[in-house]
């Protein structure tokens, strides 16, 4: 199947000069959630605002559902919601009024009926006659989702949607996204928070200094790249660790009461268990032991860190 949306070569580089695109290639397709992280600056906002027709690419091309963003900007528009990273809304409009009117901006013709459905999944149905200044940051924040789903989009585009959002809302946010992927609807959102992607995204993109490092399915990344550690408590402390285990990636604690051992994920023969059979035939034993696997913090810390 053609991807939704198809980004080739982009490159942006603002009036000022600086160049904060520097060949996005980047293909997305119908019904995923697609999570892009990436530093201040990283070029998110830019990326989204070139797919959404607000932003001019300096080259290459954007086509969304085959259509090209710069030549048919009406159509590729349509199809699109955007919930842009800054708030912007008439404080002194109610919620009603602003969700209603953004469906009119688009052409579409008035439809009370969807505008309930959209305000009482965001559960705002019972602010929809106050103000937006009469909101709380969180409500508005979701008035603005209200508004990009006005006019039934088939791609949503979350810049930061939870930035500022408390941990419940959040919570409350990442299912509005579930909802919304059941509908059909292709998701892409930017956050700062990784275990946002952890938690919603089938794929995840790195973005740093305008190119785009790792596009990768998250499972796939956590596997490949993730990291398991297996902390061992010993039964009586090592003053050193012995010869015999030397070919093992081990690091003994300060106290000589732990022993710590780093391996892939992925390893198909893991070496834990030889490494087990080498402790019993060095005698040592152990009282208790644990794993870790890294997180896609770890290993986007690890990314962003290495390049930059
Ligand atoms: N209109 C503009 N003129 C000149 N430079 C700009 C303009 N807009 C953005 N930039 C620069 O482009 C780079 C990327 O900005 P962008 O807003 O895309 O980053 P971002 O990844 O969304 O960051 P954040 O996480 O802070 O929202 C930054 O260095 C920014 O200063
Ligand atoms: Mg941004």
């Amino acid at each position: 199947m053609a991807p939704i949306v198809s980004v080739e070569k982009l490159t942006k580089t603002y009036g000022n000069g600086f160049q904060a695109l520097k060949g996005v290639d980047l293909q997305i397709e119908e019904g995923e959630i697609l999570a892009l992280l990436g530093p201040n600056g990283a070029g998110k906002t830019t990326l989204i605002s070139i797919i959404c027709g607000i932003v001019n690419p300096s080259s290459g091309r954007v086509m969304v559902n085959g259509h090209d963003v710069v030549r048919d900007f009406r159509k590729t528009r349509s199809l699109i919601g955007l919930v842009p990273q800054e708030l912007t809304t008439d404080q002194f409009e109610t919620v009603w009024n602003t969700v209603s009117f953004s469906r009119g901006v688009y052409g579409c013709k008035a439809n009370p009926a969807l505008i309930e459905k959209v305000l009482k999944d965001l559960s705002l149905w019972s602010k929809k006659d106050n103000m937006i200044r009469e909101l709380s940051g969180g409500m508005k924040r979701r008035v603005l989702i209200a508004k990009a789903l006005s006019h039934e989009p088939k791609v949503l585009f979350l810049d930061e949607p939870t930035a500022g959002v408390d941990v419940n809302l959040r919570r409350e946010m990442w299912q509005v996204v579930e909802k919304l992927r059941e509908n059909g609807v292709t998701i892409i959102l930017t956050t700062h928070y990784i275990e946002e992607a952890e938690e919603i995204a089938d794929r995840v993109g790195v973005i740093n200094g305008g190119e785009l490092l790792l596009l990768e399915d998250k499972k796939t990344l956590m596997k490949k790249l993730g990291r398991k550690q297996l902390r061992l408590e010993l039964s009586a402390p090592l003053a050193a660790l012995p010869p015999g285990l030397a070919g093992f990636n081990l690091v003994l604690s300060d106290d000589g009461t732990a022993l710590m051992h780093e391996y892939h994920g992925d390893e198909a023969q893991g070496s834990v268990p030889s490494l087990l059979n080498a402790l019993t035939l060095e005698n040592i034993h152990f009282k208790d032991l644990s794993t870790r696997q890294s997180s896609l913090e770890d290993i986007f810390v690890a990314l962003v860190g290495e390049k930059a």
